[in-house]
């Protein structure tokens, strides 16, 4: 049976049935799902289970990451043993005078890295259908069938954010990398730095490189290098632009998986340097460079 045979058309109240024809008048058919009940749906796989499955997973990884970055300043950073680790959520780390101690300082900085994931349009898709059923799977009756008028009313015309979000995330990129630096980077006694790799420095540097990945695998990102032309021939840079568009294209097949991995990769960065902070675990010293070369000391950071 071909694909085309097999698609059904809405059976819907008030909904056209029938095989769609060349110069039928626009909106004569809908989607399946058209003004069917909530929930009611002609799919016979188990629909319901990508959106149940996201929502247990986004309820646990923003619950851990609320409570870390909230309830949890008293273990973002463990400097111990000649290491120098940062969790992500406190970075960059802002500690001005006048924030009062109960503050943690990761809300200086929340807004940019959350603003970031919630107008995502991944996550958009993600948390419309696990959370809001609107709708909630192609096909599905949805909760709400009238008055939809897309993302152009407050709130969620803020998700045109998003591009801005972005260059915000650029911005932490950096930094983060910086982090990466400084979590490879061992001290002794004595006040010199060699090069060494901890259990942290991998949990770190897996953080801030899937991060990198997510942030550049952005459909923003990509509309911006070069999404948005024409012609590339025509364009300034065009052939740089193509190749850099080309490279953000192949990682933006895969903005979902980036999206879920460096959720979880921040998340674990946290927790490994919240327990060895909390004296929980010992953090293993993987591999030390010290004859090969020294790092120099640089300040700055917690
Ligand atoms: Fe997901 Fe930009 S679309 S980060």
């Amino acid at each position: 049976m071909s694909l085309e045979s097999k698609r059904r058309w809405s059976s819907g109240v008030g909904a056209a049935t029938a095989t769609p024809q060349a110069g039928d008048a626009a909106r004569r058919h809908r989607g399946a799902g058209f003004q069917q009940r909530f929930g009611e749906s002609e799919r016979d796989d188990a629909w319901w289970f990508k959106p149940l499955l996201q929502a247990l997973g986004l309820v646990f990884l923003i619950g851990y990451a609320n409570y870390a970055a909230i309830l949890g300043p008293a273990h973002y950073h463990y400097i111990a043993n000649g290491r120098h680790y940062l969790s992500p959520f406190y970075s960059p780390y802002l500690h001005p005078s006048w924030l009062p101690a109960w503050l943690s300082p990761a809300l200086l900085i929340l807004v940019f890295p959350l603003g970031f994931r919630t107008t995502c349009y991944y996550y958009r898709k993600a948390y419309y259908r696990s959370f809001f059923a609107d709708p909630y799977a192609c096909a599905v009756g949805e909760a709400r069938s009238k008055g939809y008028c897309g993302e152009l009313k407050f709130p969620f015309v803020l998700q045109n954010l998003h591009r801005y979000f972005l260059y915000a995330a650029l911005v932490f990129l950096v930094i983060l990398w910086w982090d990466v630096f400084k979590a490879f980077r061992f001290a002794d006694p004595d006040g010199s730095h060699f090069f060494a790799v901890g259990g942290g420095s991998l949990a770190i540097l897996a953080s801030t490189a899937t991060l990198t990945l997510y942030t550049f695998s952005c459909h923003s990102l990509r509309h911006l290098i070069g999404g948005k032309l024409d012609c590339f021939s025509c364009a300034v840079a065009g052939g740089p632009r193509q190749k850099a568009w080309g490279l953000v294209s192949v990682l933006n097949e895969r903005h979902m998986g980036w999206a879920w991995v460096s959720l979880f990769a921040v998340c674990f960065a946290d927790f490994y340097v919240r327990m060895c902070s909390m004296g929980v675990i010992t953090d293993p010293t993987l591999a030390t460079f010290r004859q090969l070369f020294t790092l120099p000391h640089v300040g700055g950071g917690p």
